[in-house]
């Protein structure tokens, strides 16, 4: 009841009030205009869906007309979670609602049903080790269309704690919450539009490019397109990466820690040894794992006395852009991609331990909150890999469920990512091509990988980025430029997109303009430069 009255009311309290329509007290409300019989009708369904609603072990808090343009409150969401409201793009339907999922977990989660509805379902993901509901990714799809849910996660807020002596929780996280949120989510858009969906979508980057993968590779039916970017895949491995960068450099000011101000150093010394092997020098490396850099050439001597290297730093440097094994030389996970150096100076090189890693060695994998992430070790990976709670690692090769139902997935990852290395994903590409002894010609019917040169982690960095994968990062709408509705024109209308254009605005700022466009290549393809103006995108191509 307490969470009904204060989502109830904070969703009231902030947006415009005046739209409306539901049975409680609100002496604003009811300054209606001309009534729109049709948006009316839409209204009072929506009003009165609860009661309607018969979802075995759920509990429905409230149902809500919210107007386009209503800028929404969102008091009950985590503080950690780091957003306290959203704007909605369209007129819709909010419903909040709770799943239990075992006798000691449960779902929180929305769904945002446009009145203005395509036919069309999509589930939005999660990020990092959170339980935060991505509002963002809900109000870009509810703008296009798509009856939208997204769920909690199984937990609120963005620590791991919730994990602690609890694997039904950490079975929501691994694969639970996403699964049960669509067949909820399903359910509702039936009941409230009075007709099941036509197709059926996700999207979502980082632990929800996981997410993605985890429906296609145990839940193929759940979708029919699913847009994955920068996938947090190889889970258990990736944590244990992420958390071995602290035990080899030591905090600030140890031997083998290397200074925060020497990284924009090492950045241009990368761009001087690689930034030419697509044929331009414009500070992007259009495929970072052709550089194998060398920074034996920044160690102090005589004559280079500043900006330097000790050879303990530069031993540092070469680990950090090296594969991470087993003590018998087996892969943990693959070296980060040269170019991210500038924002992981502050990230994994900051001399920190991870937090991600930290909470899921802690409360996932040893339930012990005592155990210090600065003696992470081989030992460490191996107990992660092998414990593999509720298989979160998502690395099966077989996609065959995908394939068999005709349902697609596009893939991409940023080459500036800062915290998950682009490397592992074509890493997985080629590990389904083998499991599933197809070649890339075959595995272009249902699966389609895109490394997108200059972009960190799911958005941003200095390259062409924008490629409609968000709200924050839509240049148009047209299939060519934008990744979801590519994926619902290869869905619904067979065409597949052979590039991905992406959009470089002047500075990374939008309201500046467009600088330009380049079209990102379909793995194993990579983009090089034929000659002439660099901003323009025929003056580059995909080559074997
Ligand atoms: C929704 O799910 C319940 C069971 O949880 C089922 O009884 C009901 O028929 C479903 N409704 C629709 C529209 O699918
Ligand atoms: C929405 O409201 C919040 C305060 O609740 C405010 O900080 C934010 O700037 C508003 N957003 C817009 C676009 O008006
Ligand atoms: C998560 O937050 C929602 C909204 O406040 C609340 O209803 C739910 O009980 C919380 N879940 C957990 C597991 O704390
Ligand atoms: C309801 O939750 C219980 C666990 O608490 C589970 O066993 C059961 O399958 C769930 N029912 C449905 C229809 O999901
Ligand atoms: C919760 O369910 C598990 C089996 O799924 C059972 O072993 C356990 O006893 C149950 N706990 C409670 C408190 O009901
Ligand atoms: C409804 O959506 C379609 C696209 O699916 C769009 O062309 C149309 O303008 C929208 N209508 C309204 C009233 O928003
Ligand atoms: C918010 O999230 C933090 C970090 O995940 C968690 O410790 C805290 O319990 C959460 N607060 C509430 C009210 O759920
Ligand atoms: C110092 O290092 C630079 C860069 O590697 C090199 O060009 C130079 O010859 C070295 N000088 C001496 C005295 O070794
Ligand atoms: C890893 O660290 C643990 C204790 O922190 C230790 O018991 C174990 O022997 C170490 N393993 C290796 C391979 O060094
Ligand atoms: C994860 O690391 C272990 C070694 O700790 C290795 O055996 C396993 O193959 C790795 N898994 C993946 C998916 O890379
Ligand atoms: C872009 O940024 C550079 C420096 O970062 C600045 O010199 C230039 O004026 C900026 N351009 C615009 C159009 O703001």
């Amino acid at each position: 009841m307490k969470n009904f009255t204060q989502l109830l009311l904070g969703g009231l309290l902030a947006g415009t009030c005046k739209a409306y329509p539901g049975p409680l007290e609100c002496p604003a409300c009811y300054s209606l205009g001309p009534i729109d019989p049709v948006k009316n009708d839409f209204q009072s369904k929506c009003a009165t869906i609860a009661p309607k609603l018969q979802i075995a072990n759920a509990t429905v808090y409230f149902s809500q007309y919210v107007a386009a343009g209503t800028n929404l409150s969102l008091p009950e969401n985590n503080v950690t979670c780091g957003q306290s409201s959203q704007v909605v793009l369209t007129d819709m339907c909010r419903i909040a609602l709770s799943v239990v999922t075992s006798n000691r977990s449960g779902i929180s989660m929305e769904a945002w049903l446009p009145a203005n509805w395509t036919g069309r379902f999509l589930s939005t993901g999660n990020g990092g080790l959170a339980g935060c509901i991505q509002y963002g990714d809900m109000a870009y799809s509810a703008s296009l269309g798509f009856a939208t849910v997204g769920a909690n996660n199984g937990h609120n807020g963005t620590s791991g704690g919730a994990f602690y002596n609890n694997p039904e929780v950490v079975a929501d996280f691994a694969y639970r919450s996403v699964h049960t949120g669509v067949l909820v989510g399903k359910n509702i858009t039936k009941t409230l539009y009075g007709k099941p969906h036509s197709k059926s979508y996700y999207l979502g980057c980082s632990t929800g490019g996981r997410e993605g993968f985890k429906s296609a590779q145990e839940f193929p039916e759940d979708f029919d397109g699913i847009v994955a970017g920068a996938p947090a895949f190889a889970f258990n491995n990736l944590t244990s990466w992420s958390g071995h960068f602290y035990p080899l450099t030591g905090p600030p000011g140890s031997p083998a820690f290397v200074p925060t101000a020497m990284w924009p150093v090492i950045h241009q010394d990368i761009l001087r040894q690689c930034d030419m092997l697509d044929g331009y020098a414009d500070g992007i490396l259009e495929d970072p794992s052709l550089c194998k850099y060398d920074s034996k050439g920044l160690i102090c001597n005589a004559t280079l006395t500043t900006n330097c290297l000790t050879p303990t730093q530069s031993q540092t440097v070469q680990k950090i852009f090296s594969p991470l094994l087993t003590t018998d030389g087996s892969l943990v996970y693959p070296r980060i991609q040269p170019g991210s150096e500038l924002a992981d100076a502050y990230i994994i090189y900051g001399g920190q331990s991870f937090p991600y890693s930290d909470d899921w060695f802690r409360y996932a994998i040893y339930n012990d909150p005592s155990w210090d992430p600065a003696k992470l070790n081989t030992t460490d990976y191996a107990n992660a890999a092998r414990i593999n709670p509720s298989n979160i690692e998502t690395w099966k090769g077989d996609l065959s469920g995908v394939q068999k139902r005709g349902a697609k997935i596009l893939h991409y990852h940023g080459l500036m990512d800062a915290i998950i290395s682009s490397e592992n994903s074509p890493r997985y590409y080629e590990h389904v091509r083998d499991t599933m002894h197809l070649s890339p010609a075959q595995l272009d019917s249902f699966y389609r990988f895109f490394r997108i040169s200059g972009m960190d982690h799911c958005r941003g960095g200095l390259g062409a980025g924008v490629i409609g994968q968000g709200l924050d990062s839509v240049n148009s709408y047209e299939p060519r430029q934008n990744i979801l509705t590519a994926m619902v024109e290869w869905v619904e209308k067979g065409m597949a997109p052979e590039t991905l254009v992406g959009t470089r605005y002047v500075n990374g700022t939008k309201n500046l303009g467009v600088d330009y466009l380049r079209a990102h290549c379909k793995y194993p393809k990579r983009n090089i430069f034929k000659g002439g103006d660099a901003k323009k995108i025929e003056s580059w191509k995909c080559v074997d």
